[in-house]
């Protein structure tokens, strides 16, 4: 009897621990209770029960793990909450997924897996870190189902967005009814393949927004995604798949999600400074955002009063409503065609392409090829070529064109137009009053000259006060300043050789006893300086920005842009940073003999220093600022070179650092004018 209910105690401690200890793998019949969580390897992701906002219902969802307020990533039980508690999420033997309400045991929601063979193969489900919730057969890599297929209003990094061909399986994204219920709302985008793919955003089956068919380098008329950018965009159209991908070219320097809030604006959102911050965003009341704002053959411009005109060749369908900026009729040909003799292509640049749903492509086709294909079919209206990376690929319109803007950059669009109403130059500009028009011109050209002027003597008001105020450097803290901002840090990540690490602050923390006093080495031009000890045995100096540093954000942005890409023997190596909340450090290596004023100008210690030590020291020095000046890939001047700033490793070598006042030359530049005094006072 009492070895039975041993066992019993065992068995119920058993299940406890399996279920309350971190995992992320979930084996068959293993439950997660309400309460209980599941945690990807590298503690990224959390899955578990939770209650949106003052919502007191249950949903299975994943979230950050590190990340509050809670955000939450993807939901299973959508529509179906549990009210209560009981809730339980376990696999079935069949591979599926089951939320199970415990209270009355119905399951409320199943991931629909089926296994072939359920009983030969065991299958298990993991949480991964990239936050994808997947379920694969014991032992193999392909996945039989994962909720990266099934998304909710988020895109994570490596998410597909888009059509599987073969399968049919179609990820969407679709907005939460409000922040209290992740029901689906009202607002669905998704890869729209009637035609050339493109992106659109439905407000029920009414398109709100559109983004327009990819060129090869970004969506057409979204910003054009810089080589340097931190994120690798990927569109892949083929037989088998249609979709939009992008990553984190640095995989764990920053944390980055896309989301449609339920009011439908799309924003790509990076998490820094712990806030979630739009790296972009496009909301229907933006300007020229709103799908066909101008009606067909309507040209929006966002820098316009109205916004909207007729495209060159194109007049008000219906005058009256024009003038009063009822835009829904749109525009008509002022001149119809008279094909296929007398008409002829009128060419738009910077422009949004028009909706390609009922657009014709070939992706191989050049632009000759492409140009005589819409002249020799007179109901095609207008062409383009669709890469703008090589110029290569085929367009064609038929019927209105819809939903065109201004952008700051695209391929060029020709349009199909009586000959009588084309320009020989292309059009940037859409000229609905054309009368008026050049007047207009003049005076936009004077506000804007005017403007500039305005703007110049600001800048140049701001910048000579600033340098009065800067004359003598001031090492004294006047403004309270803020922490770096995510472009320092980008730009110095995607600098390709330079490895920083980042550091946690509960990491950084740790290594220094909670910043004791016992730890501080001293006190820099930004802030404390600690010594540390990380996990791995690796003695480290932390440069804490402090809060009250003014000096400090510009000199902290020079620094890590500097050092970071500097290597030398007798430069100071930056190990990495940290920047959470209002902290901001940097980690170099623990150089334990100290900066070399504290020798020097030391009656014991400095008899420490023979000659031979300071012969060796100065010609380290040198070494230093050879390589500076000379050697390395950027020029840079020290600006600040004191015996302070000289540091000694164990073997008394030599390390120029504290690169906050430092400047870089460019290339071919042997000098240049500075036009303020720096250094210490
Ligand atoms: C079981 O309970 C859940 C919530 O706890 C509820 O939504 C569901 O309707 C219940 N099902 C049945 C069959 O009673
Ligand atoms: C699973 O299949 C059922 C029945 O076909 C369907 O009602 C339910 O929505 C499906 N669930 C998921 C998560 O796809
Ligand atoms: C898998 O098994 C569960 C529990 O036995 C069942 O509810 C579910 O319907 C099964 N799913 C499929 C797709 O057969
Ligand atoms: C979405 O459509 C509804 C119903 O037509 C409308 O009331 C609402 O204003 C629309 N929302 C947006 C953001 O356009
Ligand atoms: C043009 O560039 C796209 C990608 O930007 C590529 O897929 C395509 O093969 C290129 N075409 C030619 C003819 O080089
Ligand atoms: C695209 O155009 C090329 C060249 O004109 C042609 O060889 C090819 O068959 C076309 N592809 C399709 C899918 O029409
Ligand atoms: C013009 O293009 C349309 C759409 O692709 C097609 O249906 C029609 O047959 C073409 N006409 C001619 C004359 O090639
Ligand atoms: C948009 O309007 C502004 C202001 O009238 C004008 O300067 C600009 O050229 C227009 N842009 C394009 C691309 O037409």
């Amino acid at each position: 009897m009492e070895a039975l209910h041993k066992l019993l105690l065992f068995g119920v401690l058993f299940s406890i621990l399996a279920t309350c200890t971190s995992q992320d793998t979930m084996t068959v019949d293993q439950v997660i209770r309400d309460g209980d969580t599941l945690v990807s390897a590298r503690e990224v992701y959390e899955l578990g029960f939770f209650s949106p906002g003052s919502s007191k219902n249950r949903y299975l969802g994943i979230w950050y793990k590190n990340i509050l307020p809670q955000t939450v990533v993807w939901v299973a039980n959508r529509e179906t909450p549990i009210t209560d508690s009981s809730g339980v999420f376990t696999l079935a033997t069949n591979g599926s997924l089951l939320v199970i309400a415990g209270s009355n045991n119905t399951v409320v929601w199943s991931s629909n897996t089926s296994l072939v063979s359920p009983t030969t193969i065991n299958p298990v489900a993991q949480l991964l870190d990239m936050g994808n919730l997947v379920v694969r057969r014991n032992g193999e890599e392909s996945f039989i189902w994962q909720s990266f297929d099934y998304p909710g209003d988020t895109f994570l990094p490596g998410m597909k967005f888009g059509k599987d061909l073969v399968s049919g399986l179609d990820r969407r994204y679709r907005s939460w009814k409000s922040l209290d219920d992740p029901s689906p709302g009202e607002f669905v985008g998704f890869m729209d393949t009637n035609g050339f793919p493109q992106l659109i955003e439905d407000n029920g089956s009414i398109p709100l927004m559109r983004y327009g068919p990819w060129n090869g380098n970004s969506f057409n008329g979204l910003s054009y995604h810089q080589p340097n950018s931190p994120f690798k965009h990927e569109f892949v159209f083929n037989d088998k798949e249609v979709y939009y991908m992008y990553t984190i070219v640095n995989t764990n320097s920053f944390i980055s999600r896309i989301y449609v809030n339920p009011q439908g604006d799309f924003y790509r959102l990076t998490w820094i400074e712990q806030q979630w911050k739009p790296y972009w965003q496009a909301k229907p009341d933006m300007q020229c955002f709103a799908y066909g704002i101008c009606g067909p053959n309507g040209m929006c411009n966002a820098s316009n009063s109205p916004a909207c005109s007729c495209m060159q060749g194109f007049e008000p369908r219906n005058p009256d409503e024009w003038s009063a900026s009822v835009w829904s009729s749109g525009c008509r040909r002022r001149t119809p065609l008279d094909c296929p003799t007398k008409d002829g292509f009128q060419e738009f640049i910077n422009v949004r392409l028009p909706d390609t749903r009922r657009s014709w492509y070939n992706m191989t086709m050049t632009l000759d090829e492409c140009a005589s294909a819409c002249k020799n079919n007179c109901s095609c209206i207008a062409y383009s070529n669709i890469y703008i990376t090589n110029g290569s690929g085929c367009l064609l319109w038929f019927g209105d064109l819809v939903d065109v803007a201004t952008v700051i950059q695209s391929q060029p669009l020709y349009v199909r137009m009586a000959q009588s109403d084309i320009t020989n130059v292309p059009v940037t500009e859409p000229t609905s009053k054309p009368s008026s028009n050049k007047k207009r011109g003049i005076i936009v050209v004077l506000l804007s000259i005017s403007s500039c002027l305005v703007i110049v003597i600001v800048i140049l008001a701001i910048v000579y006060a600033w340098s009065k105020k800067r004359r003598y450097i001031v090492k004294t803290p006047d403004e309270l300043t803020k922490t770096i901002d995510e472009d320092s840090i980008m730009e110095s990540q995607h600098d390709d050789d330079t490895e920083l690490s980042y550091f946690s602050l509960a990491e950084i923390s740790k290594s220094t006893n909670d910043f004791s006093e016992d730890k501080k080495l001293g006190q820099g031009g930004f802030g404390p300086v600690y010594m540390g000890m990380l996990d791995d045995g690796r003695e480290i100096a932390v440069k804490k920005l402090s809060k009250t540093s003014t000096q400090g954000v510009n000199e902290f942005r020079n620094e890590l842009k500097f050092i970071a890409k500097l290597q030398h023997r007798n430069l100071v190596k930056l190990l990495g940073y940290c920047n959470e909340g209002d902290e901001s450090m940097l980690i170099y290596e623990y150089m334990p003999n100290r900066s070399l004023d504290l020798l020097i100008f030391d009656k014991i210690r400095s008899v420490k220093l023979d000659w031979s030590n300071r012969f060796h020291i100065i010609h380290g020095i040198v070494r230093g600022l050879l390589y500076l000046h000379h050697d390395s890939r950027l020029k840079i001047v020290h600006r600040d070179l004191k015996a302070s700033n000289i540091l000694l490793d164990a073997d008394m070598n030599p390390k120029i650092s504290d690169f906050g006042l430092a400047r870089m030359f460019r290339d071919q530049e042997n000098a240049a004018n500075t036009s303020k005094v720096v250094g210490t006072l």
